[in-house]
């Protein structure tokens, strides 16, 4: 049996595989003697992730966090681009995948040996678009393209110091991506909404002219996450930042500081070097006066902190402060709010007062451009909107948005439940596929840990009740909490009536830390809105009660009485019965996120009149204009944040 072993910060040596075994009953009593518990608590997250290194596959290597904050260079801008519907650059007409010194390999160099060449590829700027962002938007032959994409870079990159490691990191690239550089292959990665990093060996970094191919696959697949059937659009390319990164031989890869539980002023972190290290490492919160120095021996270090006179961030009081490591020659520095979030009883407690969440759905989409939003600008533009509405939380839907939103949201005090495309009916009988399910979880986790403003990690939307189901979903909640136990674990579970009434009993509930559901009563079945006046509920959980997705269609600007469909008086309407039925809800009822901030595109949506490939569930439609729904639903949270106060 190996041995792990960390030092904590109290000068004790803990043998860490024994503790793997031990029963967590046994590591909670060690926890009751001595102050130290505070660092035993993060045992088991400690031991999660350092057990978690058979979840990086292709090469990659472990995360790097906190990218901006580093020494690094963007690749961002225009990127050459061959449009390879047929995989040619991949396979050879046998179908058989192509060596890597193959020359029409569309890795390897595209010019010509002499005259005589034949060359049948080849990278010009009379074909290039826009990195970070989707293919789909930036030019029509690709509006509903779904295939293979290569996509070329060429740069100079003189290291700062000889020594240093460098790393080619992806915010993103939608969905599957196989890197090359110089003509050698990094790696690959699969999933779109959740970033990676190759290191590049010294020996095929050049100081000039430096080509960097990936080729992008968008295409949906069964065993994929998501898989075939989604009420999105599937938009493809590299969708968000690309970066160079320069660090020391031996770096901070990761690390976590959070307000422990149920504290107001003990501050718990850990931080995670790329191998074993005895190093100092200067953590300062020079706000608070604090400076600390945790000894690292070995490749990682817990530590507590004590911090008097902290300002709790909350959506009145978003305050973040700015926390920085020193490693030697390294620097990190990262604004980090802290705050508590817990489910107690039939309660979500912020800082330990109850909270309701008015929240909003968002697709990561600028509807009026048709594309993937990516950037700072975007998420501001739409958490905007969601302010405007009177919101204190957006459920990010149906997979992790970009870090410009997550970290926007912890500026403007907005909460965050954050998504893994675990969605409708994927292969839950596949082993595979819910490993996929947990290496885009603990990417999901890593990126974001220190967003003070998510609280809800959710592990999928709407899967079909059944025992292999159960067992996949299961299995990511516990995931899920042995990566990150400080935040609350959901999923959107779905309702069924029994003889009218709505039941929630979904077994899944059984293991979440909130119960969420998606009800549509008064659009997908039930009769229309009036419905909801004689709603009965049925929630066999004493936890809090979510609705995570309600919501009707109305086409902008088209009115008609409440009764025509598509129209803004129907949807006004809609609004209205469930925000009275929202009233009437059980004592234990926590909040909702209408489905969906803006209209969004689906390829789903046929209706020729009403929809032509829009979903317009949106209260606001594709141009950022208000609909009538709208200002029920402001009202109605005006309501609520005036009651909650
Ligand atoms: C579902 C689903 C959404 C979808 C919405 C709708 O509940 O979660 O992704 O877009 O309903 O039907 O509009």
């Amino acid at each position: 049996m190996t041995q792990y072993r960390f030092r904590l910060e109290t000068g004790k040596i803990f043998p860490v595989k024994a503790l793997i075994s031990t029963k967590e009953s046994e590591l909670l009593s060690m926890q009751q003697h001595s102050l130290s518990n505070t660092v035993m608590r993060m045992k088991p997250v400690l031991i999660a992730l350092l057990s978690c290194s058979f979840l990086y596959a292709g090469a990659q290597t472990r995360l790097i966090t906190n990218v901006q904050a580093r020494n690094s260079t963007s690749l961002n801008g225009q990127w050459q681009y061959i449009v390879d519907p047929y995989e040619t650059g991949y396979y050879d007409y046998r179908w058989q995948e192509r060596r890597s010194g193959d020359r029409e390999a569309y890795w390897n160099s595209d010019v010509p040996d002499n005259k005589s060449d034949r060359k049948e590829h080849g990278y010009t700027d009379k074909y290039a678009i826009r990195v970070p962002g989707d293919w789909n938007s930036q030019d029509a032959k690709f509006l509903y393209y779904e295939g293979t994409v290569w996509y070329n870079r060429n740069f100079d990159f003189n290291k700062t110091n000889p020594s240093s490691k460098v790393f080619l990191h992806f915010g993103a690239v939608n969905y599957e991506a196989h890197v090359y550089l110089n003509g050698v292959k990094l790696g690959w990665h699969k999933g779109g909404f959740t970033p990676f990093n190759f290191e590049i060996p010294d020996s095929l970094l050049q100081a000039t002219g430096n080509r960097l191919v990936v080729k992008v696959d968008n295409k949906r697949k069964r065993d994929e996450i998501p898989t075939l059937n989604t009420d999105w659009w599937n938009y493809g390319g590299i969708t968000r930042d690309v970066h160079l990164i320069e660090v020391p031989p031996q770096f901070i890869v990761d690390y976590s500081l959070q307000l422990k539980k149920g504290s107001t002023n003990e501050l718990v972190g850990w931080i995670k070097f790329n191998e074993a290290v005895n190093h100092k490492v200067l953590v300062e919160i020079r706000e608070l006066g604090l400076w600390q120095d945790v000894t690292v021996k070995g490749d990682s270090a817990a530590f507590v902190l004590k911090a008097n006179g902290l300002q709790l961030w909350s959506p009145e009081n978003p305050k973040l402060y700015s926390v920085v490591l020193r490693n030697g020659s390294e620097t990190i520095t990262d604004k980090i709010g802290f705050r508590t979030v817990e489910a107690k009883g039939s309660q979500i407690l912020l800082n330990g007062k109850p909270v309701f969440l008015r929240g909003i759905c968002i697709h990561e989409e600028i509807p009026r451009e048709i594309r993937r939003a990516y950037s700072t600008q975007d998420a501001a533009r739409l958490l905007q909107q969601a302010k405007d509405l009177n919101c204190n939380m957006v459920r990010l839907a149906h997979y992790p948005h970009n870090e410009h939103m997550t970290r926007m949201a912890d500026s403007l005090g907005i909460l965050v439940w954050s998504e893994i495309p675990v969605y409708w009916t994927i292969d839950f009988t596949n082993e595979a596929v819910l490993q996929k399910a947990k290496q885009q979880l603990h990417e999901m986790i890593t990126r974001d840990r220190n967003r003070a403003s998510i609280i809800i990690w959710s592990v999928g939307n709407e899967t079909p009740v059944h025992a292999a189901r159960t067992a996949f979903m299961t299995s990511l909640v516990h995931t899920a909490r042995a990566f990150d136990s400080s935040r609350l674990i959901s999923a959107a579970l779905e309702v069924h009536r029994v003889q009218g009434v709505n039941v929630v009993d979904d077994p899944l509930g059984q293991v979440t830390d909130i119960v969420s559901v998606n009800e549509y009563l008064g659009w997908y079945g039930g009769g229309l809105s009036a419905a909801c006046r004689n709603a009965k509920w049925d929630i066999r959980y004493n936890k809090p009660f979510f609705i995570s997705e309600t919501g009707a269609e109305a086409l902008s600007g088209y009115h008609a009485d409440s009764l025509t469909r598509w129209s803004e008086e129907f949807q006004e309407w809609f609004y209205r019965e469930q925000m009275d039925m929202m009233r009437r809800m059980p004592p234990n009822f926590a909040g909702i996120s209408p489905w969906i901030l803006n209209d969004f595109r689906s390829p789903r949506r046929n209706n020729p009149w009403y929809q032509e490939g829009w979903n317009n569930k949106g209260v606001y439609d594709q141009q950022g204009r208000k609909k009538k729904a709208f200002y029920v639903l402001k009202a109605y949270y005006d309501e609520m944040e005036k009651k909650y106060r």
